[in-house]
């Protein structure tokens, strides 16, 4: 299998490309449209479609992989924090495969993201404990290990001093609350250190659009563990959802 189709939903938007599964890049320009409000599980599914009829007929052939903000088990997404509520309990599987006519793999984004990250991006190689975040409207958060995923790993809800983590240190939150990246930092700390304390990991990757500030927040980090911005940028849940989609499912 050397291509797949990747999909990427997000609160604002739905964004798919074909994948080059060699390299770990989309092949050309990824196309989005924007998530439809009420964004519930159907009409999702139905976005989801017309992104992958953008690419024409041969995209209508690879296999597909999408991520959702979801807890996702057995075909059913679990849980819906930054979605609409129809989210909790949807056989999403059932779903989309339905809709688009065709088998389809689901995981949650996070983890698609920390895939495409250990397959092609900043933790490659990595031989041991690997937490991927994604640092967005949320926290997400992938736990990898020796190369296989611990799926829906959910570190963004962690409490801390009373507070659910991603209610403080969101980059939606920065941006709402105007926080300087010294602040930013300061949340992001506690998160870290936490998170550092209870898992003890070898690597951690920050992911999310504000990864490409990580010059300005990541040195202010005082941690035992190494800590590097992702590589893959904003085609991470893309790019590890094609390759979720080329596995054997027992092997994502
Ligand atoms: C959700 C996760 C998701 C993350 C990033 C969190 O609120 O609980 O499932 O991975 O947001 O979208």
């Amino acid at each position: 299998m050397t291509h797949a189709f990747g999909i990427d939903i997000g609160g604002s938007g739905i964004k798919g490309a074909p994948v080059d599964l060699k390299s770990g890049r989309p092949l050309g320009e990824r196309f989005r449209l924007p998530t439809p409000q009420p964004a519930t599980p159907k009409a999702v599914a139905k976005v989801v479609a017309k992104v992958i009829e953008h690419f024409g007929p041969q995209a209508a052939t690879l296999p597909i992989g999408l991520t959702v903000p979801a807890i996702v088990t057995h075909g059913h997404t679990r849980s819906a924090a930054n979605i609409d509520k129809k989210w909790i309990d949807a056989p999403i599987v059932e779903i989309f495969s339905t809709v688009l006519d065709r088998p389809v793999t689901v995981l949650n984004d996070a983890d698609a993201a920390g895939l495409a990250e250990v397959h092609y991006g900043s933790a490659r190689g990595n031989e041991g404990l690997v937490i991927v975040t994604t640092l967005g409207t949320g926290i997400g958060s992938a736990l990898i290990y020796r190369g296989v995923l611990v799926p829906n790993a959910e570190l963004g809800h962690i409490q801390i001093n009373g507070f659910e983590a991603e209610k403080r240190a969101a980059a939606s939150v920065r941006t709402k609350e105007d926080l300087s990246w010294a602040d930013f930092a300061q949340r992001l700390q506690e998160f870290y250190a936490t998170v550092e304390f209870l898992f003890s990991p070898d690597l951690f990757v920050v992911g999310g659009g504000v990864s490409r500030n990580a010059d300005k927040f990541l040195p202010l980090l005082q941690l035992k563990t190494q800590i590097v911005p992702a590589a893959l940028r904003n085609h991470a849940g893309i790019v590890g959802a094609a390759w979720a989609a080329a596995q054997p499912s027992e092997d994502i």
